[in-house]
């Protein structure tokens, strides 16, 4: 961080957009080794301590986002036609270079990291190392105890044979199964074409966990928030090249 404004260490870090970030500083709730910082430009160097309101700054160049993805939206970092989910996320990201880890259909909502971490979106998705990604699906048709089995032995499908899945039936409900899914495998449109494959039809799919990261409940459709630190510790491993679920 040799040479980094003040402000920009803060805003990078997610503490709050630049014009937040200048007006904590400039109330005296930044300190720098100690001493409180009133100067947003101030530089910051290798090895100084930076804490907000007595809280020490980590000073980590990843950032990881879970959002809460809404129907409608493309998981890519820009679209000529279509919201991305990076354009949900605020200004004070848009520098630090984020990207989804893996993807999610335009209509599947829940679920999705945004990070800047290579290491940890190659990782998890890595066919040797796929991390289990669970999901709630409704679904039209007869799910039944056979399609749980096709599930877990593994379905047919034109240009691939899926590797074994997990398939819960949760409840029946307005003419709908609502079911659970986990696979350790991502093809494009992966549930829905597992359901068609038994005459099925998937009308919702909403991702509910990535690895050990669970889709927070009190994040609505479009809210995201930083990854806790629990969260960043599994997330750390499995980039490291473990841990993983
Ligand atoms: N399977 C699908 O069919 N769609 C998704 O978005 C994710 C998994």
């Amino acid at each position: 961080m040799s040479g980094e404004r003040l402000d920009r260490f803060l805003a990078n870090r997610g503490k709050g957009s630049r014009s937040v970030i200048k007006h904590i500083i400039k109330s005296g709730r930044v300190a720098v080794n100690g001493i409180c910082i009133r100067i947003p430009e101030y530089k910051i160097n290798e090895g100084d301590t930076v804490a907000l309101d007595g809280n020490i700054v980590e000073n980590e160049k990843y950032v990881y986002i879970m959002l809460n993805k809404p129907s409608g939206v493309v998981s890519s970092t820009e679209d000529p036609r279509d919201t991305a989910v990076t354009d949900i996320i605020g200004k004070e990201y848009k520098s630090l270079g984020l990207f989804p880890v893996g993807r999610l259909d335009k209509d599947t909502t829940g679920l999705i990291i945004l990070t800047n971490d290579g290491a940890f979106a190659h990782n998890s998705l890595s066919p040797s190392k796929h991390v289990e990604k669970r999901y709630i699906a409704y679904v039209e048709g007869d799910v039944n105890d056979d399609t749980v089995k096709k599930f877990r032995d593994g379905i047919e499908l034109k240009d691939f044979t899926t590797k074994s899945a997990e398939l819960i039936i949760k409840e029946k409900k307005d003419g709908l199964t609502v079911a659970e899914v986990a696979l350790r495998e991502g093809k494009f449109h992966q549930i829905k074409r597992m359901f068609e494959a038994e005459g099925c039809k998937v009308v919702h799919l909403k991702r509910i966990s990535f690895g050990k990261i669970k889709l927070d409940e009190g994040l609505d459709e479009g809210e995201y928030r930083l990854l806790d630190d629990n969260e960043r510790e599994y997330v750390k491993a499995v980039s490291r090249g473990g841990a993983v679920q």
